[in-house]
């Protein structure tokens, strides 16, 4: 799988390994569903936080010149992870996009604005995520792109149930694609999908569960570069249980 052919002429090559991007590691979730009685990113992978984990992607990368956080509310041991790794903490919001928006706003002052090539927005639940991930987003963005998503072919069929229980019906499964982060953005791109955000119904905000839905609710082309099986979300214990054998064998 390749990323899509720009569909714009905005290319801005920046030197090769130039610390040219905003990362955004979203990190404010309660992690119910992982059942640890914390938030997931505190919970431990092998010895370290998963934002630990998550942070030291990022830093493997290497292409960062800032790292802004959203963390659950008043969570210092995160906080303190944030100033080991010198990334800036930000206080989530209610749901995802909220704490998106919580960071862009941090971001909105950033005097290096100009120089940058784009924004990365990363789910720290996928904290092992590889730096050729990190390497097909950034590039498509200098290449013109004003949104990527990395993505991954779908193994199961997927069917559409009504309310019901019923099947409504079943997607081609060829075209369909399991999306992942971190996904990339046209700053600016972003923060105008943000704006349209604030603005939508609360029921209609809380079935937007990545930011790649807002560019498309703006008609902005939305491109796609390879996923990877390692940049799993860890949601449920199975996932941790994964995660943990993924390390061990990064290790051994
Ligand atoms: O809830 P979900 O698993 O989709 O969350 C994906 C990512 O978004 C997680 O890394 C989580 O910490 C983050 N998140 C957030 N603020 C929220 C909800 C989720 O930063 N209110």
């Amino acid at each position: 799988m390749t990323a899509s052919s720009p569909r714009t002429s905005n290319a801005r090559s920046s030197a090769p390994g130039e610390r040219a991007f905003v990362v955004m590691v979203v990190a404010a979730g309660s992690g119910e569903r992982l059942g640890h009685g914390m938030p997931k990113a505190r919970v431990d992978l092998g010895g370290r936080t998963i934002l630990e984990r998550a942070l030291e992607s990022v830093e493997a990368w290497g292409r960062a010149a800032r790292v802004v956080v959203t963390l659950p509310a008043g969570d210092a041991e995160l906080a303190e992870v944030c100033r080991r790794h010198g990334a800036e903490a930000v206080e989530g919001g209610g749901t995802r996009a909220a704490s998106v928006a919580a960071g862009l706003e941090r971001i909105a002052g950033l005097p290096e604005r100009s120089g940058l090539r784009g924004i990365l927005v990363h789910d720290a639940a996928r904290c092992l995520a590889p730096p050729a991930v990190f390497d097909a987003v950034a590039a498509a963005l200098e290449a013109g792109e004003r949104a990527v998503i990395p993505v991954l072919p779908v193994t199961d069929t997927v069917k559409a149930v009504d309310a019901e229980g019923y099947v409504a019906s079943t997607p081609q499964r060829a075209g369909l694609r399991i999306v992942q982060t971190p996904q990339g953005f046209d700053l600016a791109t972003l923060e105008a999908a943000h704006r349209e955000a604030a603005l939508l119904p609360a029921e209609v905000a809380l079935g937007i569960t990545d930011d790649a839905m807002l560019a498309e609710t703006l008609g902005i082309p939305v491109a796609t570069v390879p996923g990877s099986e390692e940049s799993l979300k860890i949601t449920v214990p199975l996932d941790l249980l994964l995660a943990r054998t993924l390390l061990e064998g990064r290790s051994g």
